[in-house]
């Protein structure tokens, strides 16, 4: 395999960082530089802060220490919500004898954002009339954008993308006229049940949250090109919003392991698609070397702020159940990019009191490519890595980039790690098929690892569950999905049709 010699900025010694094939040689607009002062970058093992840009420097992606990076910011609520603050302010005063300052802990101290978002939430936008910011409203991340990006609004690049279904599919949860949703119910064992299907964004997965984020800072950071190692779907979308922003989009996908559903996106979409004779792991190391030696942005969960438009999914849930905190989050695990970002949303929604406390988190992992599981079971005393093999190739990862974050979030939430068999997980998939919602084969590990939390009784019956879907039944049409038996059509008469549906 090719190796290069870097240094500990990532960038070969004899090569020019920015090569303006890829990135733009301007300097940092004003604005942008005003929007992200007071954005931080901190190391997760070692705690070291770094600016989250920098004029004149390349993008950084990892501390001097090698580990991952985690975007911090100050949150602060639009001015006309402050309004809103003041009058929360008065009602505790009134209510609980408070002082002038609200502090977290406090009934109503959420309330403000809350409303903001509930607002943005309910104005649907009208294209010939709409401002940039309805717009951006109508956005399931830019929505919420004082707690994703300072980036001013001129450089979003947004499909839009979110607002996707929160099915309610337990056997309480389920009315008459979803009958064939309640299947998922029952075969999980729960009464309150609900699945968020993220297969429902712009290019058929989870990956566009992130995306979005990850382009619009490619874009106000004036690359010209962006580059990711993808198992299919991050490869889909940085793909299409590559197209939107007019940036050239470099995959590298690890051949022969990528459905030909989500490649064909990648084509279609115009990405410069390089397949390479190795897995995901490898893929992954080689596109941090290229992107560090060209100057290309890179756009995998390595990339902090992609992780920030990923949060939106936990946002965007807790909006859908009004702020009512759920008793698990369930959801496949592979590069645990996921993982980091949901866990980090529910940690922020605590910590401005949009939500009383945290669910607990459960990550699944497929048997054949479960290093986190490995990592868990021994108390993550040591991190695991293996050669993956699975079904479900967009989690068939054997060294996940986002440990240390992922980490984090299941020993804050008590949450625990399972791993479930290929069986288990094809098993689960068509039972999501057949209820009419589907998914595609790496979604399905949440219904398998629920289904076998429950079994267990570390999920109780009558808790209540998310569980993530996280990409579209059309992103792989072979795996477990029964095929049509060939030359088996009937003849265009009305007696052929009779007797083929007879028998
Ligand atoms: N489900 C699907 C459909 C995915 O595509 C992925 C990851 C995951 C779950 C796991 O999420 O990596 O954040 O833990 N797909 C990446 C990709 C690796 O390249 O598309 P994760």
């Amino acid at each position: 395999m090719l190796v290069m010699a870097i240094n500990s900025t990532g960038l070969q010694p004899d090569r020019e960082a920015n090569d303006n094939r890829f990135h733009s040689s301007a300097s940092l607009a004003p604005d942008v530089v005003e929007a992200f002062a007071s954005t931080m970058l901190r190391c997760v093992e070692c705690a070291a802060l770094y600016p989250a840009i920098e004029a004149g420097k390349p993008p950084r992606y990892r501390c001097d220490c090698g580990a991952v990076l985690d975007v911090e910011q100050e949150f602060r609520l639009p001015q006309r919500a402050d309004r809103a603050r003041q009058a929360a302010r008065d009602v505790d005063s009134m209510l609980y004898g408070l002082g002038s300052e609200i502090d977290a802990g406090t009934p109503s101290a959420g309330s403000p954002w809350r409303q903001i978002f509930d607002e943005r939430a309910a104005t649907p936008p009208i294209w010939s009339i709409s401002s940039d910011q309805m717009l951006l409203d109508h956005s399931g991340v830019w929505r919420y954008r004082e707690l994703i990006l300072p980036a001013p609004e001129r450089y979003v690049v947004s499909r839009p993308e979110g607002n996707t279904s929160l099915y309610p599919v337990g056997i309480e949860n389920c009315v008459a006229s979803r009958s064939g949703h309640r299947q998922i119910g029952v075969f999980a064992g729960l009464e309150r049940f609900y699945l968020k299907h993220e297969g429902e964004n712009p290019t058929g997965s989870f990956k566009d949250r992130g995306m979005t984020v990850g382009v619009t800072m490619a874009h106000l950071l004036g690359s010209k090109a962006v580059a990711c190692a993808s198992t299919g779907n991050t490869s889909a979308s940085l793909a299409s919003y590559a197209a939107q922003a007019g940036m050239e989009g470099i995959v590298f996908l690890p051949s022969g392991n990528v459905s030909a559903g989500k490649l064909a996106q990648s084509l279609a979409y115009g990405a410069r698609t390089v397949q390479i004779d190795g897995d995901f792991d490898d893929a992954m190391r080689l596109v941090e070397q290229v992107c560090n030696e060209l100057g290309i942005y890179l756009l995998n969960s390595l990339n902090p702020f992609r992780v920030e438009g990923q949060k939106a999914i936990g946002f965007e849930l807790l909006q859908q159940l009004d702020w009512q905190v759920p008793d698990w989050l369930v959801l496949p695990a592979g590069n645990l990019g996921n993982t980091s970002a949901i866990g980090k949303a529910f940690r922020q929604a605590y910590e401005l009191s949009l939500i009383s406390h945290l669910p607990r988190f459960a990550a699944i992992q497929a048997e054949g490519a479960s290093p986190f599981y490995r990592s868990f079971k021994n108390g993550f005393k040591q991190r695991e890595t293996m050669q993956a093999d699975t079904v479900a190739t967009a989690i068939r990862i054997g060294d996940p980039v986002s440990y240390a974050r992922a980490r984090r979030v299941i020993e804050e939430t008590n949450g625990v790690v399972e791993s479930v068999t290929d069986a288990e997980i094809l098993a689960a998939k068509a039972v999501i098929d057949r209820s009419g919602i589907g998914c595609e084969p790496a979604s399905a590990a949440t219904l398998a690892g629920v289904r076998k939390l429950v079994a267990q009784g570390v999920i109780k019956r009558d808790d209540k569950v998310v569980g993530i879907l996280t990409g579209n039944l059309l992103k792989d049409s072979k795996t477990g999905i029964p095929q049509a038996v060939s030359g088996g059509s009937v003849k265009a008469t009305i007696e052929a049709v009779r007797s083929a549906l007879a028998e």
